[in-house]
This record gives structure tokens, C-alpha cells and sequence, in this order.
């Protein structure tokens, strides 16, 4: 049998923690550090009591951007906003099965675009919820804090839950990305790898390092 080749870690820092009257200054601090993902986190004050930025924004960023836009919808009607996000350049858009959506729906709508296509889940959504669809997502986004804010203290009882969606990959050949998004730092990316991630968000901790370079070096030489 043919084991498939582990994922290359990536570490995607989120757009949501960068000055927001100058988002192009943030994608270019990412692009300075040699990076090759941005996550652009979607709010829209329903699914989550917060607001962020939406399809004209993204489109904008897209122009002189080279980076791979992970887009990360918080939003209650995900289905309705899928062309939008395509139209304005993401690369891969990950819906919340909370959202109670037609799930398989949404993905074939995105992959019938050639698109990659992500499910995330809750730090209180049990994984099994996510099992029926593995075998059609590119990534699986377990999240490390309750979606809405960055900034907020990272949820260790989530490990576990890493550790069932790694042994479902693994068991059955699957390639999606593992990958966890609130509170990451460093030390927390190091820890989410042991239990099998390997895709890492990180704002307020990017974004706020003293220097960005060496944060974007260091968390990638850790996992
Ligand atoms: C939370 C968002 C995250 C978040 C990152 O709703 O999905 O991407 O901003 O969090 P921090 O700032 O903790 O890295
Ligand atoms: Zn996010």
C-alpha cells in the first residue's frame, strides 16, 4: 500500500489582527517573510458577534498579490457568499459545519470551480460531525479558540480532537491539511504538530512579534 507523503507544514498568518486602514502593508509584511499563505478571516456579526471584511475587500487585496488566500467564512449562510470569495481571488474557502448548511453542496460548488475546499470545526463540535467528509476536503480547520475575536487564550482540551481527525487520515490515506487557527504562538504550534497539525494560523502573535521574519522562521523550524 501506498502511505501518502506527509504534509509540508505552512504557517498562514491572519490578516485580522493587521492594521485594517492599511491590509496591503499586512500582505506585504507576509510576503517580506517569504511566506506563501494568508488567512482571511469573514465575519458576519450572525455566526460570529463580530464583523471583519467581505468579497471587495479580498478582490482588492488580490491585485499584485501572489499569496494563497485561505479564506476562513464565520458566517451563517456561507452558501450564499461562495462565487463572491471565488470571483475575488481565494484559493480555498473553508465553511463551519455549525453553519447546518447542505455541506456536500457547498464543496462540490467550490471544487467544480478548482477550488480547495475546508470544513472547520468548533472547539466544542465533536469531530465525528466532521467525519462523513473527509474524503472531500483539502483541509480540515480545527479551531483552537471560539471563532469571532483574535486574541483570545488558546483551548488545550482541543489536542485530542487533532489526534482523531490525524488517525482518521492516516488510516485511510487521506492528504487534507490540519489545521489550527486561535491563540497559536510558538510554543502552542509546537504542541498542535505533536498531535498532528500541520497548517498554523496566527495573528495577534504574528503580527505583534518584535520581529516577523524571525516569528515566521521559528514557528516553522518548530513543528
Ligand atoms: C478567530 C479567527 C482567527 C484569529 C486568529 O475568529 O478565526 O483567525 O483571528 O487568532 P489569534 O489572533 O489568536 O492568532
Ligand atoms: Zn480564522
Amino acid at each position: 500500500m501506498n502511505l501518502p507523503s506527509p504534509n509540508l507544514p505552512v504557517f498562514a498568518p491572519s490578516l485580522l489582527a493587521a492594521d485594517h486602514a492599511d491590509l496591503r502593508s499586512g500582505l506585504a509584511e507576509i510576503e517580506s517573510c517569504r511566506l506563501k499563505w494568508v488567512h482571511l478571516d469573514i465575519m458576519d456579526g450572525h455566526f460570529v458577534p463580530n464583523l471583519s471584511f467581505g468579497p471587495q475587500t479580498v478582490s482588492d487585496l488580490r491585485t499584485g498579490s501572489s499569496l494563497f488566500f485561505d479564506t476562513h467564512l464565520m458566517l451563517e449562510q456561507p452558501q450564499r457568499f461562495i462565487d463572491s470569495f471565488i470571483e475575488a481571488g481565494s484559493d480555498l474557502i473553508s465553511i463551519h459545519i455549525e453553519t447546518a448548511t447542505a455541506i456536500a453542496d457547498v464543496f462540490a460548488s467550490i471544487k467544480e470551480r478548482s477550488k480547495q475546499c475546508g470544513l472547520v470545526i468548533n472547539p466544542d463540535t465533536a469531530p465525528e460531525m466532521a467525519e462523513p467528509y473527509l474524503d472531500c476536503v483539502d483541509l480540515v480547520l480545527v479551531m483552537t479558540v471560539n471563532p469571532g475575536f483574535g486574541g483570545q487564550d488558546f483551548r488545550e482540551d482541543v489536542l485530542p480532537k487533532l489526534e482523531r481527525l490525524a488517525q482518521w487520515r492516516d488510516s485511510r490515506s487521506l492528504q487534507f491539511r490540519l489545521q489550527v487557527d486561535g491563540g497559536i504562538n510558538v510554543e502552542r504550534a509546537r504542541l498542535c504538530s505533536r498531535f498532528g497539525a500541520d497548517t498554523f494560523v496566527a495573528g495577534t502573535a504574528f503580527f505583534k512579534a518584535e520581529s516577523r521574519s524571525a516569528f515566521a522562521e521559528e514557528i516553522l523550524s518548530s513543528v
